[in-house]
């Protein structure tokens, strides 16, 4: 039996004398096929008692922790991160049929303290500080065949234990033979097909064109495409993915619609767009990739006043919307100040990247086994 201050030591030296489980040097599809790169033990975990369980949406969860949609590219990034005591595991955006990622570079380390400006410079070396870890991620949201996803998601769900629960993630493409709203129903229902038991509509990416990327401003297109899910997928939870909004009263319009829709739960923040640039002023990911997504540390307090604002629109309104907050959670202590601004659940893409051991010090509970 090792006691909780030396697992906790023990926990606390992944990164950075280990690198992140997914190799910024190496394709998605390198990623896909040869990752997760985790050299590590799995802590043994002690589930809470279940009276201690919460509701999320219809599922008793031992906790309120997560992966939201990125990092876990398939059933063996997602087992590995229920396996690190992430109990929210969300399998990475489908579409309705195979895209391709960007090219590499996919993700640089960034140095932006400065969210107020619109321009992020190329940092060679990370910050060995987990808090100040930046990065920005441009791939375009990527997708594996239906074919593919019909036998994988399956796989994924077989992964968890009880007290966990997997959540599929969607988004439509500007497709020749139908609209927007008929692809983004098709996903959703190859989701369902699949197993799906939450689905999140990605409506907030910065790295596609405007009409997919800037979906959540509009409280029109929320209602719209919002109700159109909610009813392909009856009676399957939705949740909608966002990113920052340009005032309160366009943030409180869109929980109103989103609630008037049927959808369940709010997500957010996505990443946050900027210009990204090298030391000579070049756009650090080629000429024709001049802005991408932000996360990590330099987001959190962002992510943290859109998760306060959410929270007491939510209340205010009598939504009953469950808050999903994400940015910039790279530490344990972090997880903490999500809950404290009102999120129900709270999540972290690049913090378990590069601290996969985060879920399960943040419990602190285990043991090795
Ligand atoms: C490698 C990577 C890939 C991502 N891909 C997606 C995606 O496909 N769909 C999505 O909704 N968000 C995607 N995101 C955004 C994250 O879900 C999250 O909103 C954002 O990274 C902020 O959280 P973080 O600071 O913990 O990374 C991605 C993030 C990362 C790091």
């Amino acid at each position: 039996m090792i006691s909780k201050k030396l697992l906790s030591k023990k926990l606390s030296s992944w990164f950075p004398k280990k690198p992140p489980i997914y190799d910024i040097h190496k394709t998605y599809l390198e990623n896909v096929a040869q990752g997760p790169f985790f050299k590590g033990q799995i802590p043994k975990r002690q589930f809470p008692p279940k009276e201690k369980w919460i509701d999320f949406l219809g599922y008793s969860v031992a906790s309120r922790i997560g992966v939201p949609a990125g990092p876990l590219l398939t059933s063996r990034w997602v087992d590995l991160a229920a396996k690190l005591w992430f109990d929210l595991p969300i399998y990475k955006t489908i579409r309705s049929s195979e895209h391709p990622s960007h090219p590499l570079p996919n993700m640089v380390y960034v140095d932006t303290k400065d969210m107020t400006s619109t321009q992020a410079q190329l940092a060679h070396t990370p910050s060995p500080r987990l808090e100040e870890l930046a990065v920005t991620n441009s791939f375009g949201m990527p997708s594996k065949s239906p074919e593919f996803l019909l036998e994988d998601i399956p796989r994924a769900n077989a992964c968890l234990q009880e007290g966990q629960v997997m959540i599929v993630s969607i988004v439509g493409s500007n497709r020749s033979h139908c609209t927007f709203l008929e692809d983004f129903v098709e996903a959703a229902r190859l989701a369902k097909n699949a197993g799906a038991k939450i689905i999140e509509a990605n409506f907030s990416c910065p790295n596609v064109g405007k009409s997919e990327g800037c979906l959540y401003m509009s409280p029109s297109a929320v209602a719209e495409i919002g109700s159109a899910l909610v009813k392909a997928i009856a009676p399957i939870p939705l949740i909608i993915k966002v990113g920052t909004f340009g005032s309160e009263e366009q943030l409180r319009e869109v929980l109103l619609a989103a609630a008037r829709a049927g959808i369940r739960a709010i997500s957010g923040i996505n990443t946050v767009s900027m210009t990204v640039v090298d030391a000579l002023g070049n756009p650090a990911l080629g000429p024709t990739r001049l802005t991408s997504g932000i996360c990590g540390g330099p987001i959190r307090e962002t992510a943290l006043n859109f998760v306060e604002n959410a929270a007491r629109i939510n209340k205010e309104e009598k939504l009953g919307l469950t808050l999903i907050g994400v940015g910039g959670i790279t530490i344990p202590e972090h997880f903490d100040q999500f809950f404290n601004a009102g999120a129900n659940i709270a999540m972290s893409a690049t913090g378990m990247m590069w601290d996969p051991y985060l879920a399960a010090r943040y419990h602190n509970i285990g043991t090795y086994g």
